[in-house]
């Protein structure tokens, strides 16, 4: 238990810094959770125009979660990298440096991915295009993309990791729910579209 304890703390740490916020401060732009969605990831970034910056938070909030894995994975073994996993991403959902009021972890989640199994990686990140291509919508594509995900990580892997991942999708899905509501009264904001 201590081990996990330590792994579900380094995630946390890490998944709690809040990259999107930082990099718009850092390039003058102010408080991005003013703007569009108010949310602090890539996407609502990018309704700032800064297609890098979105870029380096879509990045950066990723490889909290594949950081935290490999870190935990290295020094305290299989059980604390799952851990490490939970942690990162609601770290970055609920970073106690903002109040618990962070994103919405869809990045940090494809983060973790990576590192648990990059063809589970692989498929989020086709059916993400996917939908985002046909759709243009952000929201749409992480929602049908991570409920994909415990499939194949079942599928692939094993039961706990994709037990323990579902859990995250339902945190996702909880913080995408005023997404959920703009994309049932057709409000929701295309990607790229500016806030
Ligand atoms: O990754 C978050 C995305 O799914 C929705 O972002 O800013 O449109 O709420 P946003």
């Amino acid at each position: 238990w201590g081990a996990i304890g330590a792994g579900l703390l380094l995630g946390y740490l890490l998944g709690s810094v809040p990259f999107g916020l930082l990099l718009t401060r850092a390039a003058g732009l102010g408080d991005v959770r003013a703007i569009g969605s108010g949310n602090i990831g890539a996407t609502n970034v990018l309704r700032t125009g800064r297609k890098g910056l979105a870029a380096a938070t879509l990045l950066f909030d990723a490889l909290k979660g594949t950081v935290a894995i490999l870190v935990a994975l290295r020094l305290l073994g299989p059980e604390a990298a799952l851990a490490a996993a939970a942690g990162a991403f609601l770290g970055h959902v609920f970073p106690v440096w903002l109040g618990f009021k962070g994103g919405k972890g869809v990045a940090t989640f494809i983060g973790c991915l990576l590192a648990l199994d990059w063809r589970v990686a692989l498929i989020f990140a086709a059916v993400w295009l996917g939908v985002a291509f046909v759709s243009r919508y952000s929201s749409l594509a992480a929602l049908v993309a991570s409920i994909l995900t415990p499939f194949g990580l079942w599928y692939f892997g094993d039961a706990p990791t994709a037990l323990a991942m579902a859990g995250l999708v339902v945190v996702l899905w909880f913080k995408h729910r005023p997404n959920i509501e703009r994309l049932l009264a057709g409000t929701e904001g295309r990607i790229g579209q500016k806030g």
